[in-house]
């Protein structure tokens, strides 16, 4: 870990200048209050009894097929087993209860494609779309326990091959579309997968973006690498682009379908079944799997969904922006909102295309009630005008989410009056991959709401700041968020590396989960979150490692050295800067403008090849020499002040002190 000064106000977040004087606040108007799911006295209900509490969730919000008796077993810690005697089945409880209620005509999605297709999915179309799936698979020799990669657009095949998975008792790992292949084979490889649920394509900006290639590339064999554990691939239909095809591995979706009996017994594993992996970036090169499992999951994942959002399922049409690539996908487009019966739209495509009003169009078509994004979406709005969403109707919706980063209070401002009326509630829920739910967030019906602050921990859940010493530091306080009793979503553990797991998440504070997150306490002892305080990066929402980028670039022929930081960045929050040394015979051709933009391009598309074009370096800078310490570490600290056009700050403890000046004095000089 470098910059462990968590009041140093990371790259992205707002100042804790600014915070200090952030003093508005919003309470719930009387009449959301009254009818809100989530009342004050659930906080009294938790703390009174925090694991009877849980067990009553799980009780009240899941089907099990064998009731559990116990609620938590920690002597395992830091592994818990909650719900541990209990079984049940994911998918079941997502889909097939509901039917069974007599709920099966309810839309379950409203699908809209990019180009303006559109399906509806009710709750029995979806049980025999689920079930066929389940078939298929079994059918292609995936077996309860078998890992499954699912590498999709957003469509809805994406939801139901997870819940196939799940309603076979495969865990899926659902690997973000915009990863390249290289990132795609690691992560079969270390899942060690034996089938891959991919598409020709999907929509993207106007276009039709193929998948498949990266699928096939990701199987190819190739030098040095183990032989691929994946045996079949199974291939939606999309875009109807041209692809290879590798007889007797590739096998159409549809045809799989419908050769499929649209009936099929979910298997009902254990509640510590393992329902997912989903990888996620670390502080060092490699990947997460962070594995998380059936019972305590979904319970969460239903609790958070139904409370935070306040969701009616019979009324409200909620819509989560998310990619089913992230966990905000898993929680809240599949599980949460699923496992509460929840009517929902997906989209496939961005949000300016083919205009920059689209959002705000579909959420006047669909009579969106909840919304849930990312503040980089909201900055980004907030750039094309007021005017655009101001051309809808947007008086359908009634609560507001954000996630993903620190949403800085002009934003969150915005968001509230120009989307939301000045009358919704906005829920800044703050959690983790690693959390698996919301974890920290006001209550719509209960907080008086603070523009930029998650606040307070939820009921059930218990989280504090804490000092270098691990002592929680007091009001008006700066330190490190941990979280201090187990809960229901939490993960289970990092895929085939326990010990990882130790280290990065129980080795800093004795007996607390350390989240990598900077937090102080305000006056009120409402959360105010700082950014990340590790090697991790939030570029518009999605975490990217430092280290795993400084990889990518020193595996290019041209680079000697390489260091990457975060800086501040209007609308992404932060943007990836990278500060590389050019190997000996390269090392001039930096030295025109036109060779630097060629090196620049050189390796941004390297990057965009090793890892996906999400972690492109915004800005690649040719330096002669890197800030180290005298132990060889890079003071990302001293290149973030260069990245964000600051006065470089204390330098003292560089082994080198003249380097930072030959680094500025070079990068102001003309190229
Ligand atoms: C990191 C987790 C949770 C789903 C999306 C990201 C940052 C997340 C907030 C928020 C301030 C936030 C943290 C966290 N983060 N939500 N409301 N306020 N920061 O999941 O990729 O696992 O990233 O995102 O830094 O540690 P993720």
């Amino acid at each position: 870990m470098t910059d462990t000064n968590p009041t140093s106000g990371s790259a992205s977040s707002p100042s804790l200048e600014n915070l200090l004087h952030e003093t508005r606040s919003f309470p719930p108007s009387e009449e959301f209050a009254a009818q809100a799911n989530a009342k004050a006295d659930l906080y009294e209900k938790a703390s009174a009894d925090r694991l009877g509490f849980w067990a009553e969730q799980a009780r009240e919000l899941v089907t099990w097929n064998k009731p559990f008796t116990e609620t938590l077993d920690w002597s395992g810690a830091p592994v818990a087993r909650w719900f541990a005697d209990g079984t049940l089945n994911a998918a079941y409880n997502a889909v097939d209860r509901h039917v069974e209620a007599g709920h099966g005509d309810r839309v379950a999605i409203h699908f809209e494609g990019e180009p303006g297709d559109t399906r509806t999915v009710t709750y029995a179309d979806l049980q025999q779309e689920v079930s066929r799936a389940a078939n298929a698979l079994t059918a292609l020799g995936v077996r309860t326990g078998d890992r499954v990669v699912i590498y999709l657009p957003m469509l809805v095949e994406s939801v139901v091959a997870m819940l196939a998975c799940a309603r076979i008792g495969a865990p899926h790992s659902v690997v973000f579309g915009g990863f390249s292949a290289d990132a795609l084979r690691s992560r079969i490889a270390d899942a060690e997968a034996t089938l891959v649920v991919t598409a020709d394509g999907g929509y993207r900006r106007g276009a039709p973006s193929a998948l498949k290639p990266a699928v096939d590339e990701a199987l190819a064999p190739k030098e040095g690498a183990p032989a691929t554990s994946v045996q079949k691939v199974l291939v939606v239909r999309r875009t109807e682009q041209d692809v290879d095809w590798v007889e007797g591995r590739d096998v159409w979706w549809h045809e799989a379908l419908e050769a499929a009996d649209p009936v099929h017994e979910p298997v009902a594993v254990e509640a510590e079944h393992p329902l997912f992996i989903l990888y996620t970036s670390g502080t060092t090169g490699k990947p997460k799997g962070i594995l998380h499992t059936t019972g305590g999951y979904i319970t969460q994942a239903a609790y958070t969904h139904k409370n935070v959002f306040d969701l009616k399922p019979e009324t409200d049409v909620y819509w989560c922006t998310a990619d089913v690539g992230w966990v905000t996908g898993h929680s809240y487009v599949v599980y949460g909102p699923l496992v509460n019966g929840a009517t929902q739209v997906l989209y496939e495509g961005t949000p300016d295309t083919p205009h920059r009003g689209r959002w705000w169009e579909l959420i006047e078509k669909y009579k969106v009630s909840i919304l849930y994004t990312a503040p980089t979406a909201i900055r980004t709005c907030m750039k094309w005008g007021d005017d655009i969403p101001g051309g809808f109707d947007l008086s359908s919706l009634r609560v507001l989410g954000s996630v993903g980063e620190p949403i800085n209070p002009e934003a969150w401002m915005w968001y509230r009056r120009v989307i939301g009326g000045d009358k919704t509630p906005i829920v800044d829920t703050w959690w983790q991959t690693e959390t698996g739910a919301i974890m920290i967030s006001p209550l719509p019906g209960v907080t008086a709401t603070k523009p930029g602050s998650a606040q307070v921990a939820i009921p059930g859940i218990a989280a504090t700041v804490v000092d270098d010493e691990a002592k929680p530091v007091p009001d008006g306080g700066g330190g490190y968020l941990v979280l201090s009793e187990p809960w229901p979503s939490m993960l289970r553990g990092i895929w085939g590396d326990l010990e990882r797991y130790k280290d990065t998440y129980w080795s800093r504070f004795d007996g607390l989960y350390f989240a990598g997150d900077g937090a102080k306490k305000d006056e009120d002892g409402d959360i105010w979150l700082l950014g990340r305080v590790d090697d991790v990066m939030n570029v518009s929402g999605h975490r990217l490692s430092t280290t795993e980028i400084e990889s990518a670039l020193v595996s290019n022929e041209i680079v000697a050295e390489a260091a990457v930081v975060g800086a501040a960045d209007e609308t992404t929050g932060q943007a990836v800067v990278a500060f590389v040394i050019l190997r000996g015979s390269h090392a001039n051709r930096a030295s025109t403008a036109e060779g630097a933009a060629e090196v620049q391009k050189e390796l941004r598309d390297h990057v965009g090849k090793e890892i996906g074009p999400i972690a492109k370096p915004k800005k690649i800078l040719v330096v002669p020499e890197l800030p180290k310490t005298r132990s060889g570490k890079i003071m990302r600290r001293l290149l973030r002040d260069v990245a964000e056009d600051r006065a470089v700050g204390d330098a003292t403890t560089l082994a080198d002190s003249s380097v930072m000046d030959l680094i500025t004095a070079g990068l102001a000089a003309p190229t």
